[in-house]
C-alpha cells in the first residue's frame, strides 16, 4: 500500500505557525511550534484496513537539546515522550518512526510538546 503524506501546515496547529524560514521543507511549509509545554499539531488520516501502521514524522531540532513529544490517537496517549533530538541546523530534517495501532477509518493523530522547549519544527508525517 502506498505511503501517504499529511503536511503539518495543513493540519491543525494549536500554539504554532506555519512557517517558510527554513530550507528542505515539503508541501508549502512547516509547523514552527510555540515554545511551550502543550502546543500541538493534529492530523486527521485515514486508514484502509486495521492493523500497525508505521507513523513517520518528518522534523527539525536546530537545537542541541531534545524536544520531546506525545503521540496520541483519538485522544489517547500511545507513546510518551518521544524523542526528537537535534537535528544538524534548523535546515536539515530527520524522519522518527513509530508503530501506531489503527483501526479501519478516519483518525486524529495528534503531536504534543512535552517541555517548555515546544516541539521540533515539524514539516509532515506519512503513513
Ligand atoms: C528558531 C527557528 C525556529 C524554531 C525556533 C525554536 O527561532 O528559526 O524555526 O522553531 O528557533 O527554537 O523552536
Ligand atoms: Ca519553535
Amino acid at each position: 500500500i502506498a505511503a501517504t503524506d499529511y503536511q503539518a501546515e495543513d493540519a491543525v496547529v494549536s500554539q504554532g505557525t506555519v512557517a517558510t524560514n527554513h530550507t528542505g521543507y515539503t508541501g508549502t511549509g512547516f509547523v514552527d511550534y510555540t515554545n511551550v509545554k502543550g502546543s500541538s499539531v493534529e492530523f486527521t488520516v485515514s486508514a484502509v484496513s486495521a492493523g500497525t501502521a508505521s507513523v513517520a514524522l518528518r522534523y527539525a531540532n536546530g537545537t542541541a537539546t531534545d524536544r520531546p513529544m506525545d503521540l496520541s490517537v483519538d485522544g489517547t496517549v500511545i507513546a510518551s515522550a518521544v524523542s526528537f533530538p537535534a537535528t544538524a541546523d534548523w535546515n536539515t530534517w530527520a524522519t522518527k518512526a513509530l508503530d501506531v495501532p489503527l483501526t479501519a477509518g478516519t483518525h486524529k493523530i495528534r503531536a504534543t510538546a512535552t517541555t517548555a522547549n515546544g516541539g521540533p519544527n515539524l514539516d509532515r508525517i506519512t503513513i
